[in-house]
């Protein structure tokens, strides 16, 4: 894998998106690394075949992701903003990434048009709380359709928004909060009945 990340100007493209559409950037600033390792760090991404991210944005995330995958797993990224899926086909050079432009909502679509029946983990940095409720609702449904059983939904976010949504539709519910971040990060795993 070659990582060719400029660090400031990912922040800066990152901020400028931000400023040109609030609602669906949801965030002034990429996810910290504290943030990043809590939220991956207890699900075994060795195993996994499909790995799909909701909302890279500048991937900091991806990144994370990648280097925790096996050889022959696949992460389909998953963003609305062209201008973040032009920055991840730039910036990282690895043949385990797809990048889709378009909208989790279609994550089946997504995920079987590249050949999976299903998804091991979906990891969503999407801003839930923000989003219309319909969309907010369309890409829980179809995520909890997607993932493969005795898969998992990580979810972070500035909030408990996410919860009640989370265990209307998964089996099981673990959460965190990282502190030692500024908003702290909530943390969700919502895991699939096996
Ligand atoms: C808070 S940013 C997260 C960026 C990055 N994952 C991080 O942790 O720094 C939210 C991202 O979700 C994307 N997004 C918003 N709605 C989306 C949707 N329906 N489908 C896919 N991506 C979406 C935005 O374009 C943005 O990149």
């Amino acid at each position: 894998m070659i990582v060719k990340t400029k660090h400031m100007s990912s922040k800066l493209v990152f901020l400028k998106e931000f400023i040109r559409n609030p609602r669906m950037v949801g965030s002034i600033v990429p996810t910290s690394r504290v943030a990043i390792r809590a939220l991956l760090d207890p699900v075994d991404w060795r195993a996994a075949r499909c790995a799909v991210e909701y909302g890279p944005g500048t991937g900091v995330f991806t990144q994370a992701i990648l280097r925790r995958l096996g050889p022959d797993g696949r992460l389909i990224a998953i963003d609305t903003n062209a201008t973040f899926i032009a920055l991840l086909r730039e910036q990282i050079a690895d043949e385990r990434l797809i990048c889709v432009e378009g909208s989790a909502t279609d994550v089946e679509a997504i995920v079987a048009a590249h050949g999976f029946t299903a998804a091991d983990y979906v990891v969503s940095g999407l801003p839930f709380s923000t989003l219309p409720r319909s969309v907010a609702d369309a890409i829980m449904d179809a995520t909890a359709r997607v993932i493969a059983p005795g898969g998992a939904f990580l979810v972070y976010q500035y909030s408990l928004f996410v919860l009640p949504l989370l265990k209307r539709r998964f089996a099981r519910v673990g959460k965190g909060v990282v502190m030692r971040c500024v908003p702290p990060a909530r943390l969700f795993w919502a895991r699939k009945a096996a």
